[in-house]
């Protein structure tokens, strides 16, 4: 593929996009405006701000230069018009949700989700009206059968936390066009570097950048990117208004972590490649679950869409619940920890952690078992990753 010339490669992207050096007195590093509010030379020009009609930042709520870094940057990384960041994922997922919707609406979503995401739509139904239908979006017929006039919002993720079940984005995509419902996909799985659902035909792409793309474990935080009157508009209204900002320190942090993005998640992949493959074989795990695993049923909605599977596995252990928190409890130098994404492998136990929140039939019927673990392949030497895990499987 040519690139164009204003076009850097993704690995390079991560590192200048949205930053100039020149107007930061040189400073190699983006400065963090560590400022709540702006001053204003004139009262009218207080006024011309607020009208809208002299650009400038006003107050750190509306905007800061550390944080536009990183909303440009991330906005260039998912080929995109305009990126938003926020205090958190969930911020950035209630916001787009929020702006999309209004009462007595309707939303397709993938089946399987964050259980904080299917927490929030259960919010909206009971305050308004808001429902949902749950969706494999295995094929066109599927998805067209569920759409309604008050259907305003299809949500994906892909591949699903922690099914790790994939979704044809394209496929929906061309299906959403035909009733002009806007797509939203949830990419922190994937990251940019592995996974661009714009270009794929989706519209609105968010993160919680807690994970791949802070990468260090250190910091929470969202992301949003879409067409620029998308993103004005969310700007305006339930980032303005409900007030989920990210701090200059966080911003700065993010944009630490994605200089190494395409290095970690390369590293992240390889492990984890190797890591299914003992999995596999072990004879205390009854199935393991891997974008990019040759028996995984999706592997062709992969290569068609992912450049790599991930760093993220998950698989069943053979018995129950107590099985799954034994082998959590003999591990060692592994961290029992639910997040993902960082350099230290962390190992959870979805159906009483971070899935926990979702009713045990809806968690069946979501293929979250209470064998299930899920493991967030970590930057160590792979070989210390198994020994670990290894040496807790052969305990049960
Ligand atoms: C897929 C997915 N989306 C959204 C979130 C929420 O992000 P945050 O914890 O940054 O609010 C999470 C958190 O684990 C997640 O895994």
């Amino acid at each position: 593929m040519t690139q164009k010339q204003n076009q850097k490669r993704i690995e390079t992207a991560v590192i200048h996009e949205g930053y100039d050096t020149k107007e930061m007195l040189g400073s190699l590093s983006t400065p963090i405006f560590q400022t709540s509010t702006y001053t204003f030379e004139t009262a009218e020009q207080g006024e011309r701000r607020f009208a809208g009609e002299e650009s400038g930042y006003i107050y750190s709520r509306l905007g800061n230069p550390t944080v536009r870094v990183l909303e440009e940057r991330i906005a260039t990384l998912e080929k995109g018009e305009a990126g938003l960041a926020f205090g958190s994922g969930m911020a950035a997922v209630s916001a787009v949700l929020i702006a999309l919707t209004k009462a007595n609406d309707h939303i397709i979503c993938s089946s399987g989700l964050y259980g904080c995401t299917f927490g929030f739509l259960t919010m909206m139904r009971e305050k308004y009206n808001i429902t949902t239908d749950f969706s494999e979006m295995k094929s066109k017929e599927e998805l067209r059968s569920l759409i309604r006039p008050e259907t305003t919002v299809i949500y994906v993720e892909t591949p699903i936390n922690p099914t790790m079940r994939l979704i044809d984005l394209q496929q929906v995509a061309e299906v959403a066009k035909e009733y002009g419902i806007p797509v939203v996909v949830d990419n922190t799985f994937s990251s940019p570097y592995l996974q661009q659902p714009l270009e794929l035909g989706c519209d609105i792409v968010l993160h919680s950048a807690t994970k791949y793309i802070g990468g260090h474990g250190d910091v929470i935080a969202g992301l949003v990117v879409g067409k620029k009157s998308f993103i004005d508009m969310l700007s305006n209204t339930t980032q303005k208004d409900i007030g989920g900002v990210i701090s200059p320190f966080d911003a700065w942090l993010l944009l630490r972590g994605l200089k190494t993005l395409a290095v970690r998640l390369d590293r992240h992949c390889d492990n984890a490649r190797k890591i299914v493959a003992q999995l596999k074989m072990h004879r205390q795990v009854a199935n393991v679950y891997y974008p990019e695993d040759d028996d995984n049923p999706d592997l062709a909605i992969m290569e068609g869409q992912m450049r790599r599977g991930g760093g993220v596995i998950s698989f069943d252990v053979k018995g129950n619940k107590q099985q799954a928190q034994q082998l959590l409890n003999q591990l060692g130098f592994l961290k029992i920890a639910v997040s993902l994404g960082d350099a230290e492998t962390l190992i959870e136990h979805p159906a009483t952690m971070t899935h926990a929140s979702i009713p045990y039939e809806v968690r069946q019927q979501m293929g979250i078992t209470d064998q299930l673990i899920r493991l967030s392949v970590g930057l160590e030497a792979w070989e210390d990753i198994w020994s670990d895990l290894e040496q807790a499987l052969d305990q049960l």
